[in-house]
Parts: structure tokens; sequence; C-alpha cells
């Protein structure tokens, strides 16, 4: 049992603390039980004091922005919460500082409006700045790993601040060093951005076609956002509290990479069940990237499953997407997750790894 006294002096160090609060309300898909204790930092410093302490005392902590890419168990976190609330941004000619804590869309929205481009295709994606390059986020042909300029990284061993670049965080598809590992916090993140009024060219053949280009063509920034949002809405990507269809981490899978061995037994195993269809699938460094939405459907999970009524169901608009339709818990989410991976595994023989980071349960 960790001493609850600490709670004196989160509040010396400036944080707002609430004890036993419900984390289903801080993250996105809205299950979790309750936490100890909640410290808000409101700016870096108190931010770095609090996880000092808290390291120094190693009292179990869990570190909590955005809340979109968590899924917290319905026992909840017996530690100590640390919210990231510090977010200001700050726009230069060529690239934008964001504190961790900024909602990530409104820092894309802000170089939108100040016709800065690069980071249009990842608009409303739910979430914070600090934790894009922790799971290098990406979305219509665009990885934030590929518009970073530096990361501001509060090393937990030796409670130093560092500037490092890109290079030194291992960024590959949805992942990074600083992901499943508590080495290192995000303060801050610089990202790049064009100042000659275009947004980066378009690689993502569907963002392309609504927009009425050829690939590769660069398009103004609040050109490119919207209809990138207007493609996100019709996935049920938006979050929208009215709308239990948006209740969740995004997608709940990530797209798998196979050998070219593996590839040829999965179609083998598609061609048997599905006779002769074409398959999604896109060459990437180590394999093929197969498309993790595709073969839930056919493995008979469609959009919606498992029925009208139930508390989580899939997204009616993307079966990647596991929703919470308004009363659902970890245990309820957890279950369907189970069923749909190990549904896709004995139809195809991939074995769909989870995106979000759980806390206090596990698939
Ligand atoms: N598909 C289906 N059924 C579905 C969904 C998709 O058959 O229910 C098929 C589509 O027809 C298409 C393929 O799967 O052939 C790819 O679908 P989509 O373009 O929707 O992209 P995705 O691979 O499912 C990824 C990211 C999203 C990101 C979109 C757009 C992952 C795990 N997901 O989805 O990111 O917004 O591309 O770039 O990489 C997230 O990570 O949380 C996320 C939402």
């Amino acid at each position: 049992m960790w001493d609850v006294s600490i709670v004196g002096q989160l509040v010396d160090s400036g944080a707002f603390t609430s004890e036993n609060l419900e984390l289903s309300g801080l993250t996105t898909l809205r299950v979790g039980g309750p936490a100890r204790i909640v410290a808000e930092c409101a700016t870096t410093q108190i931010l770095v004091d609090v996880v000092r302490l808290l390291d120094s005392a190693h009292i179990p902590t869990l570190i909590l922005a955005g809340g979109s890419n968590l899924v917290v168990g319905d026992g909840g976190f017996d530690g100590v919460v640390v919210r990231v609330s510090n977010n200001t941004v700050g726009l230069e000619e060529d690239f934008v500082t964001a504190e961790a804590g900024a909602g990530w869309d409104r820092v894309v929205a802000q170089t939108v409006a100040a016709e800065l481009g690069g980071l249009e295709c990842l608009s409303g994606i739910p979430g914070s700045t600090g934790a894009t390059p922790v799971q290098n986020v990406g979305a219509y042909g665009v990885e934030v790993g590929s518009m970073l300029r530096r990361v501001q990284l509060l090393d937990r061993r030796s409670g130093e601040t560092r500037w490092v670049e890109p290079h030194a965080l291992g960024l590959g598809y949805r992942t990074s060093v600083l992901k499943h590992s508590d080495a290192a916090l995000v303060l801050a993140v610089e990202l790049t951005v064009h100042p000659d009024g275009l947004g980066e060219p378009l690689r993502y053949r569907e963002l392309a076609a609504a927009l009425d280009v050829p690939e590769g063509r660069r398009l103004p920034p609040a050109q490119v956002r919207d209809a990138v949002l207007d493609l996100r809405r019709g996935k049920g990507m938006v979050l929208d509290p009215a709308d239990h269809d948006t209740w969740s981490a995004g997608s709940f899978f990530t797209n798998p990479v196979v050998s070219d061995t593996e590839l040829m037994r999965v179609l083998s195993m598609i061609e048997t069940r599905l006779g002769d269809v074409a398959v999604p699938q896109y060459p990437v460094d180590g394999g093929t990237k197969l498309s993790a939405g595709w073969l839930i459907e056919r493995a008979g999970f469609s959009k919606g499953y498992p029925a009208e009524n139930a508390v989580v169901r899939l997204s009616t608009k993307h079966a990647l997407a596991l929703t919470n339709r308004g009363a659902a818990t970890s245990a309820d989410l957890l279950a369907l997750a189970r069923d749909v991976r190990d549904g896709v595994h004995a139809a195809f023989g991939v074995r769909l790894e989870p995106e979000p980071v759980t806390v206090g349960c596990a698939l």
C-alpha cells in the first residue's frame, strides 16, 4: 500500500487533485473503474515536478491525457493518475510547437487556419498531442513521425528533461520506443509545417478520389482538412457525445503485417473460405500489410456486430472500431474484442493485435 499523504505534496507542486474519480469519464471508450487520486497538471513545470515526486516515492502512476487510446479495467487504478493538461501551442514560420496536453485536433486546426500545410490529413483524430509520437499516429497517408522535428521528454529514471530527434524514437507503424514503456514522458512536440500554403502530397487513394485530384497533388490544407473530416465522419471516427457509434478508441486493432510465407498461407485460407476475392494488401517494410477491418468483416463480424441492442458493438460504420453503446463495462468490451480476435484467427490464421493500451485489464 502506498502512502496517500503524497496528496499534500502534489497540491504543493501545483497540481489540482481529486479522489476516487471514475476513469470512464476520462476516456473516449467511457469504460474503466475509479482512480484513487487524479492529479491534474496544467503546466509543464507542474507536470515535471509531479512525475518526479511520484517516481521518487515509487507510487504507481498512470499518465493520462486525451484518453482516446486507453482501455481501463473495471477495477480502476489504485495509484495516482497524472492528467497531462499543459496545452500551449506556438506557430512559427515553418514549425509548430505544442505542449503534450494540447488537443491534437486543435493543433491541426490552428495550423490549417494559418495556412500552414503538413498536418491536414491528421484532422479529426481524438486525443492529445503528446500521445501522437508514442504510437506514431497516422491517417490518410501521413504519419506524425514524418512531420516531427523534435520531442521533449522527461526521462523518468534520471528525472532530466531533454529534446530528442525523431530518429531516436524508433518510429514504426503505430509504434515507437515510447509505447508500452514508462521510461519517458512526452512534454512537448515540435512539428514541421510547410509555409507555402500547400499541404502534404496526397498519398491515400480514397482521399485523392474524394477531392477529385490525382494522387501526389498538393492542395490548400483547409480543403484537405474538410475532406478528411467528411471521410472520418462517414466511418464514425469523429467523436460525437450524442452518437454511440463514435464512443470508441478509433481502430481497436492494428492492421497486421505478415511475412511472404505467412501471406501465402493467409491468402489460401481466404480463398478456401471466400473463393477468388480481391484482398486489400499493401507492401510495407518487413512484408505485407493486410486490412484488419476487411478481415474482421469477412470472418463474419459485420459492421454493427453482434446486434442492435448489444451493450458493445462493432461500429455500424467501420468494423475496426469497438463501440460502447452507453452502459458497457470494460469486461464487456474485452469480451467482444476476444471474440473478434479469435474469430479472425480461426478463419484466416492471422492474430490481430490491439492498438489501445490496456491498464488493469488484458485482452
Ligand atoms: N474495410 C472493410 N470493412 C471495414 C473497414 C474497412 O472491409 O469495416 C476495408 C476497406 O474497404 C479498405 C480497407 O479495409 O479496403 C482499409 O480501410 P480504411 O481505409 O478505412 O482504413 P483502415 O486500414 O481500416 C486505417 C487506420 C485508421 C485511419 C485510416 C485512414 C489502422 C489500424 N487504422 O484504417 O486509423 O484513420 O486508415 O488512414 O491503421 C486509428 O488508428 O485509430 C485509426 C482510426
